[in-house]
């Protein structure tokens, strides 16, 4: 037999890895708790219609897809906001909103593998249901704000843009959305004169190269900019306002806001007002986005519902804490090894094993039938803080040896006293 690999794309999070991401999921859960947002569990696999209905080209291409058993077309979730949508239009229909929605988990699309790029990795996921306020949206903004500073990342900042403002040129010079869409897309990946491309009315073509160049030395001042040069276009200005009192509610509430971009468009097809990404200069790849879609609930047969939310990649958390040489959390709590001096003592040496779990203690037992210093050597070089020591004539008398192996010292301690003397 071969020996096998991961499949491409595909990762083990190894011990250290697996704690990591864990504790920046804590993080998140927290973070989840303190603005009032539950969680939910959704299915890794979902029908690809719902996956595929509004995530544009780009997921579409990218999303692991097959036929079940029964001859159902499934795929493996790229993404969470599809399947919150369609819980907003069925179980969760008649909850009362605003609706504030949490996730967790792994989601899949067939990037091309690279740093900070897997084909399986982590989001966690809030939707904030029900309100089109620009205080709905900073929230999620400013619970984005809380994620990277409960981990302990510096230096981050949001990118922020509105889709509203293009959508509505596009519009209101007669382009359909299935262009507006493509025209996103290009514009997503910075391909702008393929985006151009697409647009056949000279003057829309100059409008849209005219606002990509507008830039002020401040978010606000570009926000302001975007505004005045899109009068006339009233769904543009309507978008280009609403961008502005959000820039003001986030700023007064200390979110660091760097930049407005103008041509920022992002992948997912589903979205109609404020968008945004979240970076760390040690890395070019976002740690987190998202924005409005206030159709996409609609879409997929419910009430009109406007809706905001965030998604957090935690692989890219993880590698943005490394890069900024931050402990990755992963503080793992006093260890004790319990062995045995021989094998007859192994049933009483088990029994205070369990005893030491049984009060929260985090205890290894000696399995391998080693003699005492092949096993003292083992629990050393796998850094274990403490060795009990089960010998006869000690637990006749009530008591076990308790060794500190950093401070290489010894004493003997009453079995009644043990956990008091481990968790010291
Ligand atoms: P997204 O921007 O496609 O948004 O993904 C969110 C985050 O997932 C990205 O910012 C990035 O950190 C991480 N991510 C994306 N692709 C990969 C990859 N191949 N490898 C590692 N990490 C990756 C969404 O998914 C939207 N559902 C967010 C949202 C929620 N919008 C509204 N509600």
């Amino acid at each position: 037999m071969p020996t096998f690999q991961t499949v491409r794309g595909m990762r083990d999070l190894l011990p250290g890895e697996a704690e990591a991401l864990n504790n920046v999921i804590a993080r998140t859960r927290e973070t989840a708790r303190l603005y009032g947002y539950r969680e939910v569990i959704t299915p890794v696999v979902e029908s690809y219609e719902l996956l595929s209905a509004k995530s544009g080209e780009e997921i579409r291409q990218r999303m692991f897809t097959f036929k079940d058993l029964g001859d159902r077309m499934v795929a493996l979730r790229p993404e969470f906001t599809a399947s919150i949508a369609r819980l907003a239009t069925t179980a969760l229909r008649n909850e009362p909103k605003p609706l504030r929605v949490f996730s967790v988990g792994s989601v899949y699309r067939y990037d091309e593998p690279q740093r900070g790029r897997y084909r399986e990795f982590w989001q966690a996921n809030f939707e904030l249901i029900g309100s089109s306020t620009p205080e709905a949206d900073v929230e999620i903004l400013l619970l984005t704000k809380k994620v990277m500073n409960s981990i302990g990342l510096r230096n981050f900042s949001f990118k922020v843009g509105h889709v509203g403002v293009i959508r509505g040129i596009l519009s209101q010079e007669g382009i359909d959305e299935k262009i507006q869409n493509l025209v996103l897309q290009r514009m997503d990946k910075k391909e702008y004169s393929e985006a151009f491309k697409l647009i056949e009315q000279d003057k829309c073509r100059k409008v849209l190269r005219g606002l990509l160049e507008l830039k002020g030395d401040t978010p606000f001042e570009t926000a302001e900019k975007i505004q005045q040069y899109v009068s006339g276009y009233e769904m543009a200005q309507a978008a280009a306002s609403n961008l502005i009192a959000i820039l003001h509610l986030a700023t007064v509430s200390g979110c660091p806001i760097k930049t407005v971009e103008t041509a920022f468009a992002r992948g997912l097809e589903y979205y109609t007002g404020v968008i945004f990404e979240v970076n760390v200069p040690e890395l070019d790849v976002a740690l987190g986005g998202g924005g409005r879609y206030d159709k996409l609930i609609e879409v997929f047969g419910g009430e009109p519902t406007p809706a905001v939310g965030v998604a957090h990649g935690l692989d890219r958390i993880v590698l943005a804490l490394q890069a900024q040489k931050i402990s990755p959390l992963t503080q793992r709590g006093k260890t004790t090894m319990v062995i045995p001096v021989k094998p007859e003592l192994r049933a009483e040496a088990l029994k205070l094993a369990q005893m030491l779990r049984e009060s929260g203690i985090s205890v290894e037992f000696e399995v391998m039938g080693r003699k005492m210093a092949k096993a003292l050597e083992d629990a050393d070089k796998r850094k274990v803080d403490y060795a009990v020591i089960v010998g006869e004539q000690e637990l006749k008398e009530g008591m076990v040896v308790v060794r500190d192996l950093a401070k290489r010292e010894q004493t003997t301690v009453e079995i009644s006293k043990l956990t008091e003397k481990l968790r010291a």
